[in-house]
């Protein structure tokens, strides 16, 4: 199997721009120490893996077992770190055909956006709106860590994390203020593209 290089996803904005207290520093340690090491890690693993024979592969416990579990983590935390950056530097001012979808599903705007807080304030790793391409329904899906929580058959379309390393620096234990501070720098022209991309999967 050929191993891969994974090169990191620049921020679309310049952090100096995002408002409501999330800072700059924050954002540059998250994304290119955080995020980056992930790539770095991922890669080893995949090496690893390659050159790894599948003698006493168990379930209890081998070093095969660790590596596919790690792996899991790690490319699920690339992920949803792509997800998530990619999708700030906004306003915060809902666009596009997704006010339609969301509110026939939920209501209303604000009663997406109480579902929404309360989701991401439950979750310790990752919170998501996340489209289910088999029934075309809208649901939030937490996660205690960044391989824990996802319902198969659904993708992701707006991705918080909630892990510490993503408030606590600029908002100490005041997470609420973090998640609000999120969905005032939210560009919803990027989640609406990736919605209606899914939209159309038959
Ligand atoms: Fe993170």
């Amino acid at each position: 199997m050929a191993t891969q290089r994974f090169e990191p996803t620049p921020l679309p904005f310049r952090p100096e721009q995002l408002r409501g207290g999330i800072t700059s520093e924050s954002v540059r340690i998250h994304h290119d120490d955080l995020y980056g090491a992930s790539l770095a890690t991922l890669a080893q693993i995949e090496q690893r893996l390659c050159a790894m024979d599948y003698q006493n592969v168990h379930h209890t416990s081998s070093p095969y077992r660790e590596l596919k579990l790690h792996q899991g983590f790690t490319s699920n935390a690339r992920r949803l770190h792509e997800l998530y950056f990619q999708q700030l530097g906004g306003t915060g001012q809902l666009h596009g055909r997704i006010i339609d979808k969301i509110t026939e599903q939920f209501g209303s705007f604000e009663s997406w956006r109480q579902d929404f807080m309360a989701a991401a304030m439950a979750a310790r790793a990752v919170a998501v709106l996340a489209y289910d391409i088999y029934d075309g329904r809208l649901s939030h899906v937490i996660g205690d860590s960044y391989d824990h929580g996802a319902v198969w058959g659904t993708v992701p379309i707006l991705v918080i994390d909630v892990a510490e390393h993503a408030y606590l620096r600029d908002f100490g234990p005041n997470k609420k203020g973090y998640i609000e501070a999120f969905l005032d720098n939210l560009n919803w022209e990027i989640v609406t593209v990736r919605y209606e991309e899914w939209e159309r999967v038959p």
